[in-house]
Order: structure tokens, then C-alpha cells, then sequence
């Protein structure tokens, strides 16, 4: 007789994706014209010191945020719930945790909203209710399952597809993520010996990773390190590499591929100084409901970083804010 058993992981389907991300930026003009003209993203609205991006396959009303800071890093990262009740379900455990900070009413773009910090003291938010963008009757598009035409304007992301931090203490963050809000452990890079976590890639959807954390190289708290928007198509990966080097940002790295999640890759800076990576393909999925955590040692990693292309060794010690 076949038995059952529950997914080790816990199975907590109540997050359903990474809604939006804010970066602070000491060059706002800087950064809003990176994803503006080059990144074809569309202002949806400003309020204060920071102006409201969204990307022309995605249907909220924004999914990243620029705030004017006196240094580059995050903000806070956006997550939307599966629902009202999946929304208080995920909020009375993160209050056993001691990390709630509270509810606030919402944002621009997003109602009522329960925030929280990490245990490597990122600043995170979780909430149902969403605004979609009414998009103008002239910039619809004949395809009707793309909210908005694709705009005539640089090499244009579609959505956005991970962040990526780093943590003084990965496992605790991951273990935080995974007994509270349900991300399941896709990949991680530990020790030779299997003693120490050193990086956890995970998810609450088929993709490998929503959200990944390594461990900080200076031990600090709060840091960040990528926010990645997706394109799906590899071609578009040189084509932005070729864009931006033209037009004087710096590429850090690739086009390539990772071994770890086995996405095509590029990283730039933007010119506020955060990281910005961008997504060729989706990388694999997973599809199977047992997936065993993908364990790479510290010594596998020439091919867990790259299968070609480069990831250089600033990826591994550039991380925003600076240490000052
Ligand atoms: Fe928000």
C-alpha cells in the first residue's frame, strides 16, 4: 500500500509572490532614468521623494518604489498574500516571533499592511489588497493578456522576478521565511563540511527563488544586494548589456548562466549604486511537491556561480549601503 506524508517543508501556501521592492537612491533622477529609458519601466505616480515604476507586463500599480536617501540600499521589499485570510493567518505567526513591528494603512498602490523586519533586519511588508494600474485606453494592447503595449523605449523588462540580500546569519533568515511565511528551500551553498549555510535560494512559487539570501561580508544586518527583473527572452540579456556599456553604466557581470537556479544573467549598476540584475529565462522550475533542498559545497561553486560567463569577485563584496 503507498503511504502519504506531508511535505517536509511544512506547506504553507499563503504568500503568493514578491509584489514590489523599494530602493533608496542618493541619485534618484539617476536611478528613475536607468529603469525609465533604458529598462522601458513607466512612472505611475510620486508622492514626497520617491516616484512609483511598473513594468509593461505587470498589472499593479507599481512594483518598484525610488526614494530619494542620502545612500543606496533597501527600502522595504512588498509581499502580496494569497488572500485576506492567508494575510492574517501569516501575521499571527510572525507575531510569535517578536519581529511584527505593526500594521500601517497601506502605501500608494497597496491597502492596509502588516510590517515586520527579518532576522537579518530587513524591512518587509505583507498585504492583500492591491491597486491595478488603469492603463490608458490608447497604450492597451491587442494582445490581451499584456496589460499595457510594449513600450518603444530601451530594452524593456517584463516583471519583476527576485530580490537577493545578504544576512549576518543565513539559516536563521531562512528558517524565519520557511516556518512563518511558507518559502520552501530550492538551493543553498554550505561549508565543505555541510556545518554552515552560506547562501539559501527559496520560493513560494515554481521558480527557484522569490527571494535569496548569502551571508553578508562584513556580518552586518539589513543589507542589500539585487533586485532582478525578468525578460524571458536570453537575446534581450546581451542586447541590455550592449545598451547600457554604450551609454556608460557599469556592467558587473555576465551575460552568462548560473549553475544555481540556472538563469541567464547580467548585472549593472544603477546609478544610484544598487545592484540590478536581469533575467534572460526563467531559469528551471519545480514542479515536484518533495523537492529536496539542492545542497552546492563552498568548493562547487566555480559552477554553481557561473556556467559561463563571469560573476567577479565584487558580487561577492559589493553590497548597498556601503560600509562607511
Ligand atoms: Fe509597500
Amino acid at each position: 500500500m503507498p503511504t502519504t506524508s506531508e511535505p517536509t517543508y511544512g506547506g504553507i501556501f499563503d504568500v503568493a509572490q514578491v509584489a514590489h521592492v523599494e530602493l533608496l537612491s542618493p541619485d534618484p533622477q539617476g536611478t528613475y532614468d536607468f529603469f525609465t529609458k533604458f529598462l522601458g519601466m513607466f512612472e505611475t505616480e510620486r508622492h514626497g521623494q520617491s516616484v512609483y515604476l511598473r513594468a509593461y507586463e505587470e498589472s499593479y500599480h507599481h512594483s518598484l518604489k525610488i526614494t530619494e536617501s542620502p545612500k543606496p540600499g533597501l527600502g522595504h521589499v512588498g509581499l502580496r498574500a494569497r488572500s485576506p485570510e492567508a494575510l492574517q493567518r501569516r501575521v499571527a505567526s510572525i507575531e510569535t516571533t517578536g519581529l511584527g513591528v505593526g500594521w500601517t494603512d497601506g502605501d500608494l498602490g497597496h491597502g492596509d499592511s502588516y510590517h515586520f523586519r527579518l532576522p537579518s533586519e530587513q524591512n518587509f511588508e505583507l498585504f492583500y489588497d492591491v491597486d491595478y494600474y488603469d492603463v490608458p485606453e490608447d497604450q492597451k494592447s491587442k494582445l490581451l493578456n499584456r496589460p499595457q503595449k510594449r513600450p518603444p523605449t530601451g530594452v524593456p523588462v517584463r516583471r519583476i522576478d527576485h530580490c537577493t540580500f545578504t544576512a549576518p546569519d543565513v539559516k536563521a533568515t531562512r528558517e524565519f521565511l520557511t516556518d512563518h511565511l511558507g518559502f520552501q528551500a530550492r538551493e543553498q551553498i554550505v561549508s565543505d563540511d555541510g556545518s554552515v549555510e552560506i547562501g539559501s535560494w527559496m520560493s513560494t512559487s515554481l521558480v527557484v527563488h522569490d527571494l535569496a539570501f548569502t551571508a553578508d561580508p562584513a556580518g552586518l544586518p539589513g543589507r542589500f544586494h539585487h533586485v532582478c527583473y525578468w525578460y524571458g527572452i536570453p537575446q534581450h540579456v546581451a542586447d541590455a548589456a550592449e545598451l547600457l556599456r554604450e551609454h556608460g553604466y557599469v556592467v558587473e557581470g555576465g551575460p552568462g548562466k548560473h549553475g544555481l537556479a540556472q538563469g541567464i544573467f547580467l548585472y549593472v549598476f544603477e546609478p544610484g549604486g544598487n545592484r540590478v540584475e536581469l533575467y534572460g529565462d526563467a531559469g528551471y522550475l519545480i514542479f515536484d511537491p518533495a523537492w529536496k533542498t539542492i545542497k552546492w559545497k563552498e568548493s562547487e561553486l566555480d559552477w554553481g556561480a557561473a556556467v559561463y560567463g563571469v560573476v567577479p569577485d565584487t558580487f561577492f563584496t559589493v553590497v548597498t549601503p556601503p560600509v562607511d
